[in-house]
């Protein structure tokens, strides 16, 4: 394939992409927006393999490598759990991390092209900024994978002078990258370039260990950010405008995203990033916070969907359980039958429901529940006082009252969906533990509330039953 001819599919295949994140942006389009992806990424692969750059030799050895990781990825993909979507996302922007510093070090040591001048010293700045930025995704993004899978525990790590050590490893990063650039020879070079990357590694492994268990839905959208920014890197390295562009897109609007998932939990974005808030992590009850008091009342299957029965207008609010339990296909039959008995029902979703932007929206497309009764928590938290009945399914820190009345919880002033204001809550869970976020709920213990305790799939199965009965 000519150059010209790659640059045409480069072309072309940057303006699906441009095409396929607009789609992705509404869930009815999203499907589209998807194909588009695809489509582009294919283009984008081919335009590369058989373009001017690969020579015949090397031609084996990429379809080779394209087999292994394109078959390891399916794979992956085909076995993991829609639970541990977002450990796998973490997983891959490590790849993108790593790919950036392999390909950093190896056009460092690459002969075949010789600059010289101020064009040996961008090459040179690239490299090293590229191999910054892909070190810092690569330990930031395992150490999140780690987090989010619970291998590592949610706690933040807290150093002492923490901010002080950062700076200094920013000070260090500079003064090497001098040293880097004035280097005589690639082996005098190679020494500050290794040491800059063990900092960047380790600071990386700092930054997302300070982040509390609370605040990780922003560093999820900040590392895919980042692993655009790397991509990006290793397109200036490559001299690859595709990858400059795609890299660049993927960058800003996971920055976007990450801005828009902290001012859903009311977190100031350099506070996050500097860490240390949010605590816990799964089910450890936080030590900040009061412990909420009063009686719980349990309800039956049955009394549940009695009060269903009476009810004129529902709410639904999913969390994470009912993706565990998968419990999103009965809660659409169960809606489906309220319906049609004229009951008004709708599904409230919270910005950081389950584990991954979007996490409850999949579920319910894949349900096939209509879109235009799934309203954002901005659009239904204002209707709640004309409620009859909120049905809060395997979902806890975005229905805590305690986010907006105590001043002492560690997920204060998060906004959060206020299902007490409905005439009765049902809550349904299996037990008494905290949520992501390790905090207590109040809400449980509210007069008006009342828990179903039970696997999410079993009990709406047996709401679904008594309801047809
Ligand atoms: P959580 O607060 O984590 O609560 C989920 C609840 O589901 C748990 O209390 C658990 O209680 C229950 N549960 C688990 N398995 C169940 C099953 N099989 N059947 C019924 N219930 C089950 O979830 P949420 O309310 O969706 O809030 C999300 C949390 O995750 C927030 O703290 C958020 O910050 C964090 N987070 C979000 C993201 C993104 S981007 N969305 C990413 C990382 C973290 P039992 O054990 O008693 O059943």
């Amino acid at each position: 394939m000519s150059a010209s001819l790659a640059n045409v599919a480069y072309i072309g295949a940057t303006i699906l992409f441009i095409l396929s994140l607009g789609g992705l942006s509404n869930p009815e389009t999203s499907r589209r927006g998807n194909f588009y992806g695809i489509v582009g990424m294919t283009i984008a692969v081919l335009a590369t393999v058989f373009g001017p750059r690969v020579t015949a030799e090397g031609l084996p050895w990429i379809i080779g490598s394209l087999a292994i990781g394109g078959g390891i990825g399916l794979y992956a993909a085909r076995k993991v759990q829609m639970t541990q979507m977002p450990e796998l996302v973490a997983l891959m922007h490590s790849l993108v991390g790593l790919a950036a510093c392999l390909v950093g070090f190896a056009s460092y040591i690459d002969t075949s092209v010789v600059y010289s001048g101020a064009e040996k010293t961008i090459h040179e700045v690239e490299i090293y900024i590229g191999i910054l930025i892909g070190a810092v995704t690569f330990s930031g993004s395992v150490i999140a994978f780690g987090k989010l899978s619970g291998k590592i525990g949610g706690k933040p790590l807290l150093l002492p002078a923490r901010h002080w050590l950062n700076l200094v490893a920013l000070l260090a990063v500079v003064w090497f990258g001098v040293q880097f650039v004035q280097a005589p020879d690639t082996n005098a070079g190679m020494v500050p370039l290794a040491i800059m990357t063990v900092i960047a590694l380790l600071f990386g492994v700092h930054m997302v260990m300070a982040i509390g268990g609370a605040d990780m839905p922003v560093v999820v959208s900040m590392l895919n950010s980042y692993s655009g920014w790397a991509a990006a890197a290793t397109g200036f390295m490559l001299a690859n405008d595709l990858l400059i562009v795609i890299g660049a897109l993927v960058g800003s609007s996971g920055a976007i995203l990450s801005y828009i998932m902290c001012r859903a939990m009311n977190r100031n974005f350099i506070s996050v990033i500097a860490g240390g808030f949010g605590t816990g992590g799964g089910a450890v009850p936080a030590a900040a916070g009061a412990q909420p008091e009063g009686e719980i009342t349990p309800v039956s299957a049955a009394d549940t969907a009695e009060l269903l029965r009476e009810a004129k207008s529902v709410v639904i609010v999913p969390g994470y359980g009912m993706a565990v339990a998968q419990a999103q296909h009965t809660v659409y039959e169960i809606t489906k039958l309220l319906r049609a008995k004229g009951v008004n029902v709708r599904f409230a979703i919270h910005p950081v429901a389950g584990r991954m932007p979007g996490h409850m929206n999949v579920l319910l497309a894949e349900a096939k529940v209509p879109y235009d009764i799934v309203l954002e928590m901005d659009e239904i938290n204002e209707d709640f006082p004309s409620t009859d009945v909120t049905m809060v399914i395997g979902a806890n820190d975005i229905v805590n009252p305690a986010a907006e009345d105590d001043p002492t919880s560690p997920i204060a002033g998060m906004p959060v969906l206020q299902v007490w204001k409905s005439r009765t809550s049902i809550v349904m869970k299996r037990s008494m533990a905290s949520g992501y976020a390790g905090v207590d709920n109040p809400l449980f213990f509210k007069e008006n509330n009342r828990m179903l305790f039970g696997d999410a799939k079993k009990m709406l199965d047996e709401v679904l039953g008594a309801l047809k009965a």
